[in-house]
């Protein structure tokens, strides 16, 4: 069983949710446009940002832009093919250097306003007629660099100057709901391939998403098939109220798929007692990962405006199982039906957010402390800024 969450205080005066365990944020959290400006800012530009898998970064040169926080970041590879990041702004006058989503630069990236000419790690390599102006450093006004790290196959950035611990914030957060970082270890996700990708456009705040994936209260509602699956949800205590838990497949059931059948090939590393078994993980701020034997779900989240999140969802399995052809639409369809329950709940709640009936919020069930942590946390980040009535 969890315990109690501590009780942290709001930074500056504001909301404090821990009077009472089973209070939620109030309404405005959700709609209010200085608390997202302060998230973008204190959260999204500040912690470990899962942004790309590293595989869809084929070779030197190709690239994709992601929105951070308030930011867009390029993020590509350079001609030895390694990984980097910039933020997506030209030092010469400001102008968006990459407007496209994706693509592939040749050897540079070239600026469409003066043609400021950036290479491959960054470095001003030509700007026409700098001979004409005052001496400059191309170092000095390269593309500016943003951290990042590879794990499980993704590229996570951290537009901070000094970024947190990517072993606390992140892994962190894997320990705490395995009850060991490395039981991720045998599922190998760096190495899996991608089997299907869908992406949704959730007309929802962040938070709520957060928060519906942390519950299962509503799975007996809205989850017939999941719960035919995983029985021990429709009884509606999330996986993730115990450490190290996964829920075990029902006795009937053969896979994680929409109706129970046989899934694709068990990934050889997955413990024997992680085996029928599915385990649900959120890093703070925007990652989910599900964990069955023969798959990983892994969601990330790109928070857009206060009322709006594009999530971007990913089924990786097995290489040979991807390049076989095999039909994975069963397999893909119950996380796929679950991912469009959940947001269509969701977006219901939204609404409902801007109402002077939650001005003071709703309430948590008894088994949802874990929720209960989460907004404990989003207060000691943007408390201070919370609209209360
Ligand atoms: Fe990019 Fe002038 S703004 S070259
Ligand atoms: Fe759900």
């Amino acid at each position: 069983m969890t315990t109690a969450p501590e009780k942290i205080e709001a930074p500056k005066g504001g909301v404090k949710i821990s009077e009472s365990l089973i209070a939620t944020l109030p309404g405005s959290a959700y709609v209010d446009e200085a608390v997202f400006r302060a998230e973008q800012e204190r959260i999204f530009e500040q912690m470990w940002f899962c942004a790309v898998r590293s595989a869809d970064l084929e070779g030197p040169g190709t690239f994709k832009t992601v929105q951070v926080g308030r930011e867009s970041v390029i993020v590509s590879r350079n001609r030895k093919g390694e990984i980097r990041a910039f933020f997506n702004i030209c030092r010469h006058r400001g102008v968006k250097l990459c407007m496209e989503d994706s693509g592939k630069a040749e050897r540079s990236f070239q600026c469409p306003y003066h043609a400021w000419t950036y290479d491959l790690d960054g470095k001003l390599i030509a700007a026409p007629n700098l001979t004409k102006m005052p001496d400059i450093d191309r170092q000095e006004y390269g593309l500016v660099k943003v951290h990042i790290r590879e794990y499980l196959g993704y590229v996570w950035l951290c537009l901070a100057e000094e970024p947190p611990s990517f072993e606390d914030e992140v892994m962190g957060a894997i320990e705490t709901r395995l009850g060991d970082v490395h039981r991720i270890d045998g599922y190998d996700v760096a190495n899996l391939s991608l089997g299907r990708r869908i992406t949704y456009d959730v007309k929802a705040n962040w938070k709520l998403i957060i928060e519906n994936f942390m519950e299962c209260y509503h799975c007996a509602t809205i989850h017939p098939e999941l719960t035919e699956v995983l029985p021990e949800f429709a009884d509606g205590l999330a996986a993730q109220y115990f450490v190290g838990h996964g829920a075990e497949f029902g006795d009937e059931v053969k896979g994680f798929t929409i109706d129970g059948s046989e899934g694709l090939d068990v990934i050889p590393g997955v413990a024997e007692d992680q085996d029928r078994r599915y385990y649900a993980i959120t890093i703070k701020p925007t990652v989910f990962i599900n964990l069955v034997p023969d798959h990983v779900i892994i969601h990330r989240m790109f928070p857009m405006a206060a009322d709006r999140t594009i999530v971007e969802c990913d089924w990786l399995y097995l290489p040979h199982v991807v390049e076989s052809g095999k039909d994975l639409d069963a397999s893909v369809e119950l996380f796929n039906r679950v991912n469009l329950q959940d947001f269509d709940a969701c977006e219901r709640t939204q609404p409902g957010m801007a109402s002077r009936i939650y001005a003071n919020g709703g309430v948590l069930v008894p088994s949802e402390h874990h929720i209960g942590e989460f907004h404990d946390w989003v207060a000691s980040m943007v408390g201070d800024v919370i609209p209360t009535n």
